[in-house]
């Protein structure tokens, strides 16, 4: 039996009529469900293309960059540009903020990505993912600076990812709730899958890289140690455990069944602010996990209001069901006294 699916055209035209998106929104959305279609056909093809190495050079990170960073930054570049209402491009993978436009306008997109997530996973055929997020200018600019995208995630239009794992999904929020669509191979369409998705209250899995045990702050080794003490402990109900390395396929698994994610800042990262990125990868997943009825923080407050001080900057990450999250801020509150 076949289900009539919706395309991601047609759902996008809907919204437009139910929640006013606009047309230059439904075709940057458009462009950026390409570039995830030609990235996840790259990724495919990778051992035959040759292309799942690494590079001779460090992103901004100082990290090094995988010939797939580059390609899938480059494919998310050309595909952005094409919208007449982005004024800046912001990736990880790029020092600078890229502005297209010498005269940004109120209303104007800034657009931020993280074009390839978890790319350590490339090389032995594990989940990988590109994040997305859309800011509007709330003013005219004056002038072009790095400081003019430090703009808080609650001011967020639109954030999304795509997974390229099984098959490719994407999944967006405009803020009126989260959508999932996969790609039918062959079809060329996103089709929409998983509708109106939303998060449990609780949840009784967690994922953390547990091998950072030892760099870990207070109030993670608790929650940690009472989460794996299990029935007989004061949480009084057994955990599943889950790490993936990758943000995006930990997302899509809480946001499919449920549970809470932490990269929290600890003393080895705590130089650096933590791991994860504040504009590209906690902002729009603190977004889309918000949209689906779950909490992002970064132990202490709300990671969209977070006022950003640098457009690489890194931060602390727990998310996903609320009841969770809001267990681990209360750890970090009984450690503040
Ligand atoms: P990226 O590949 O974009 O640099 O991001 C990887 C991030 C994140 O997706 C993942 O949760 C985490 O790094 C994995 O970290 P560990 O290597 O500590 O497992
Ligand atoms: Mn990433
Ligand atoms: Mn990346």
């Amino acid at each position: 039996m076949t289900t009539e699916r919706q395309t991601l055209r047609k759902f996008l035209l809907q919204e437009q009529e139910k929640s006013g998106i606009g047309q230059d929104m439904m075709l940057l959305l458009e462009d950026i469900a390409t570039s995830c279609r030609i990235i996840a056909h790259q990724i495919r093809n990778g051992p035959f293309l040759d292309i799942l190495g690494t590079t001779e050079t460090s992103n901004v990170q100082g990290e090094t960059q995988k010939q797939l960073d580059v390609i899938a930054n480059d494919v998310f570049l050309s595909h952005c540009s094409n919208c007449a209402r982005v004024a800046a491009l912001v990736s990880e993978e790029i020092d600078e903020v890229i502005w297209l436009k010498d005269a940004p306008k109120k209303g104007d997109y800034l657009v931020y990505f993280d074009p390839l997530d978890g790319s350590s996973n490339l090389n032995v055929n594990l989940s990988v993912g590109s994040i997305f997020s859309v800011v509007e200018l709330e003013d005219d600019l004056a002038e072009l600076s790095n400081e003019a995208v430090l703009i808080k995630g609650a001011k967020q239009i639109c954030a999304g990812y795509s997974l390229y794992g099984p098959s490719t999904s994407l999944v967006f929020s405009t803020g009126q709730g989260v959508n999932g669509f996969t790609h039918k191979i062959g079809s060329g369409e996103f089709l929409l899958t998983f509708p109106d998705m939303k998060l449990p209250e609780e949840t009784e899995e967690f994922a953390i890289n547990a091998s950072r045990f030892r760099s870990w702050d207070a109030p993670i080794r608790r929650y940690v140690e009472e989460c794996i003490d299990g029935e007989d402990g004061v949480r009084g109900k057994s955990f599943n455990m889950r790490w993936t390395a990758s943000m995006v396929a930990e997302v899509h698994r809480i946001l499919t069944r449920g549970g809470v994610f932490l990269y929290p800042k600890d003393s080895a990262n705590a130089h650096m602010g933590g791991k994860l990125r504040l504009l590209y990868e906690a902002n729009p997943m603190g977004f889309i996990v918000e949209q689906a009825g779950g909490r992002a923080s970064t132990g202490t407050e709300r990671i969209l209001d977070v006022q950003p001080t640098g457009h690489h900057q890194r931060i602390s990450v727990v998310l996903g069901c609320k009841a969770e999250v809001e267990v681990i801020e209360s750890y970090f509150a009984d450690e503040r006294g």
